[in-house]
């Protein structure tokens, strides 16, 4: 793939001509659209897209394909735009293909417990009509509301049910794409086996558009949990953390398993519509989720409670004893990155294998400690799945560029570390803009190479959110 054998801007006549591909008004050119349409949550690039087109057909998305082809202007898939890796950005003249008018859910079956769905499907849209099936999709995280089933396939996204239900690519049964060259791929036709080679489907999950764009995609849903039960348990430190870890689950088949320090807490009970979970405070938080599904198994989370606190691992905790406790304690995690997002934050989403996640993050937090005594340094994340969120606010005071550039340099010895122990530089937000310059602190030159060949066979034209993943 070269990107320099894509055009940067579009002609006036090149929009008039994409016009024509779709339904009358369903392309934007005026700058407020510009603005909306050319970024996601990332805050470290200036949108600047050329124009935006709204597709309402996989014929329209094929049509949009052959022409961004036939001129060599680059595409840049949106859905939610509530990525944080700036790869649905466009900074660079692209044309911004968006998935809002791709928004139907098309077919439910009841046997294979399957929905089709159209890329524009808001998560949220197919978690309640999971629910009003009497099932569950269980892919969940914060910005549910807003991100649309193509983003999550574009970035396998994960969030805070991980460690029961795995991430995105389970719960896709099939794909329909269109590749960087105009083809329509139909991948594993919703089938449960199929040993017939390669499973291309797989590709196109985490490949964040530079392959092709998911046009429709068939997502499992699974049985709906019963009478989900929240903890919140305070720690005397992180250490502590996993041994609460390992002793829930040794009692428990936990839903999730989150952590956050008491710098987060500060953050959202400054916000004033968040109870504390407890009165005392501690330095670092687990909240944890199971099924109660009957009195031994609460009585049993009760136990594992006490033995911890004897342990001397928790210090205080709470149990939720209906939906909206539930809900209350579920705030204290889930409203910490909308939250501090005014905050600007210089974001790192990197894991580890569990078992290695102590001694991980007390050396990064060494490093960032040393080097941003001045800054607000704040960590949660899936714990229970060894992602961690690092987040650096910036200071009030300190310029947007200049706070960024500070970060990036220490950047590069956190990385350094992820490296060492076999890590990701992103678990789950994907790598778009923000990462690509490290992907090699947890890909191989040769793994890289392989995944440039492999753009190259579905997008000759190097035509599909180019500048992404790599350069
Ligand atoms: C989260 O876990 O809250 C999301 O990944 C978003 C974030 O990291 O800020
Ligand atoms: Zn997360």
């Amino acid at each position: 793939m070269n990107p320099l054998r894509v055009h940067v801007m579009t002609t006036a006549a090149q929009i008039e001509e994409l016009k024509t591909l779709v339904e009358s008004g369903k392309v934007l050119t005026d700058a407020d659209a510009l603005q909306t349409y050319g970024k996601d949550w990332t805050k470290q690039y200036t949108p600047a897209p050329s124009a935006i087109v709204f597709p309402k057909t996989t014929e329209q998305v094929q049509a949009i394909v052959r022409w961004a082809n036939q001129h060599r202007i680059a595409l840049v898939p949106s859905g939610g735009r509530t990525g944080l890796s700036a790869a649905a950005v466009a900074a660079h003249g692209e044309v911004v293909v968006s998935f809002d008018y791709m928004n139907r859910i098309v077919e439910f079956n009841e046997y294979d417990r399957t929905v089709v769905c159209q890329p524009g499907v808001v998560t949220k849209q197919l978690q309640l009509f999971a629910e009003e099936q009497g099932l569950y999709y269980p892919v969940d995280f914060a910005s549910s509301g807003s991100s649309q089933i193509g983003g999550n396939i574009g970035t396998n996204a994960g969030g805070i049910k991980v460690i029961r239900y795995g991430m995105t690519r389970n719960w896709v049964a099939g794909l329909k794409v269109v590749t960087g060259s105009g083809e329509l791929l139909e991948l594993n036709r919703d089938l449960i086996k199929n040993a017939t080679g390669y499973d291309l489907r797989q590709l196109f999950i985490g490949a964040e558009g530079t392959l092709g764009f998911v046009v429709e995609a068939t997502m499992r849903l699974e049985r709906a949990p019963k009478n989900l039960t929240a903890m919140v348990l305070g720690t005397p430190d992180f250490d502590s953390i996993m041994p609460v870890l390992h002793a829930f689950q040794g009692k428990l088949d936990l839903t999730a398993f989150e952590f956050f320090s008491d710098k987060c807490l500060d953050k959202i009970l400054a916000r004033g519509d968040v109870p504390a979970p407890f009165e005392s405070r501690t330095p670092f938080y687990a909240l944890l989720e199971f099924e109660a599904l009957n009195e031994d198994v609460a009585n049993g989370a009760l136990a594992t409670f006490e033995h911890c606190v004897e342990q001397g691992w928790v210090l205080d905790g709470v149990m939720s004893q209906s939906q909206q406790q539930l809900e209350n304690l579920w705030k204290l995690r889930e409203y910490i990155s909308e939250t501090i997002s005014h905050f600007t934050p210089y974001k790192n989403d990197i894991s580890v294998t569990v078992g290695q996640v102590p001694s991980f993050l007390r050396d990064i937090d060494d490093i960032v400690s040393a080097n941003y005594p001045d800054f607000d340094v704040l960590w949660y994340g899936h714990i229970g799945d060894g992602n961690l969120h690092l987040n650096i606010l910036k200071p009030e005071a300190l310029g947007k560029e200049d706070f960024f550039a500070r970060c990036a340099v220490v950047n590069k010895w956190v990385f350094e570390i992820v490296e060492k122990y076999n890590g990701s530089i992103s678990a789950e937000h994907g790598v778009g803009m923000t990462k690509r310059d490290y992907l090699q602190y947890s890909r191989s030159e040769a793994e890289i190479a392989c995944m440039k060949a492999i753009k190259a066979v579905f997008d000759p034209n190097g035509i599909m959110n180019p500048g992404k993943i790599f350069a």
